[in-house]
């Protein structure tokens, strides 16, 4: 089943045509990868999915509902949430705190949270308490445990990427975009990320990823869609991926398309 579809996607900025009439469609329950050289224009098409950019024309469908138009915060109500490829983080804030963040765009909003908030009535303790619960159950599950009450600022470059997964996945999106969640990481945290991203699978989440880590890429998607300079140039398997001619000369490279066949 589809859960999003790109229809003819088009973005230019100035003269860069970032995208240029790119379609493709995510099923649902599966991690679907885009892959391409820098300036391929794969973060411009996170950009667009979640509402951040408009297309210049296009349609962005999603549970079979237009969201072209949408607004970010109703796109994060929809359970579209994303990570950002330059991590995004309140830096004077503790782990546990940009968590809750991340949970508070969901939670209940209108007259009856604000009129919870300002009399601190039962309903609002109940909330709060709800939404802590399930940001520690997140933190744990990205093994942040230990730095509840950390400043972001004070994390490990490797924890500040998991801490992004984090305030995504703690609203428990529908469908999670993941911006090269392994940027500047070691072979064993990308290893630790591989296996993250399977357990999100595992809980039913569509994710949909950008990544320069061939072996995650490889490894871990159900499907591959490969741009170049804006436009898609394949879209199939990991396996069809690594033998596709156009992809071998515009991105993979003789050597490492030998690596990963
Ligand atoms: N806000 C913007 N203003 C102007 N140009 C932009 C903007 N965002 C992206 N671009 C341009 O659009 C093109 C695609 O950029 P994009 O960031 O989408 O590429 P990318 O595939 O994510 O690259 P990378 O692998 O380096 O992250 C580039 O030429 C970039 O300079
Ligand atoms: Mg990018």
């Amino acid at each position: 089943m589809v859960i999003l579809e790109l229809q003819g996607i088009t973005k230019s900025f100035g003269g860069v045509k970032a995208l240029s009439d790119v379609s493709f469609v995510v099923e649902k329950g599966q991690v679907t990868s885009i892959i391409g050289p820098n300036g391929a224009g794969k973060t411009t098409l996170f950009n667009i999915i979640s509402n951040f950019y408009k297309p210049d024309s296009g349609k962005i469908i999603f549970e079979g509902k237009d969201i072209t138009d949408a607004k970010v915060y109703e796109c994060a109500k929809l359970g579209i949430t994303r990570t950002f490829q330059n991590i995004r983080l309140f830096y004077n804030m503790t782990v546990l705190e940009n968590v809750l963040v991340g949970l508070h765009v969901k939670a209940k909003s209108g007259f009856a949270s604000f009129f919870d908030a300002i009399f601190r009535t039962k309903g609002f303790f109940d909330t709060e308490k709800a939404l802590r619960e399930r940001a520690l159950e997140v933190i744990e599950f990205l093994g942040l445990e230990d730095y509840i009450n950390t400043l972001a600022k004070n994390l490990p470059y490797g924890l500040q990427r998991k801490l992004e997964i984090a305030r995504a996945l703690a609203p428990s999106p529908k469908l999670l975009l993941l911006d090269e969640p392994t940027a500047g990481m070691n072979y064993k945290e990308v290893s630790e990320i591989m296996d993250i991203i399977l357990k999100i699978k595992d809980m039913g989440i569509t994710v949909l990823l950008i990544e320069h880590q061939m072996m995650l890429v490889m490894g871990i998607s159900d499907k591959v869609v490969v741009l170049d300079h804006g436009v898609k140039i394949a879209e199939g398997k990991p396996e069809e991926i690594k033998n596709n001619e156009k992809v071998i000369d515009a991105y993979l490279g003789r050597e490492e398309a030998e690596t990963y066949a």
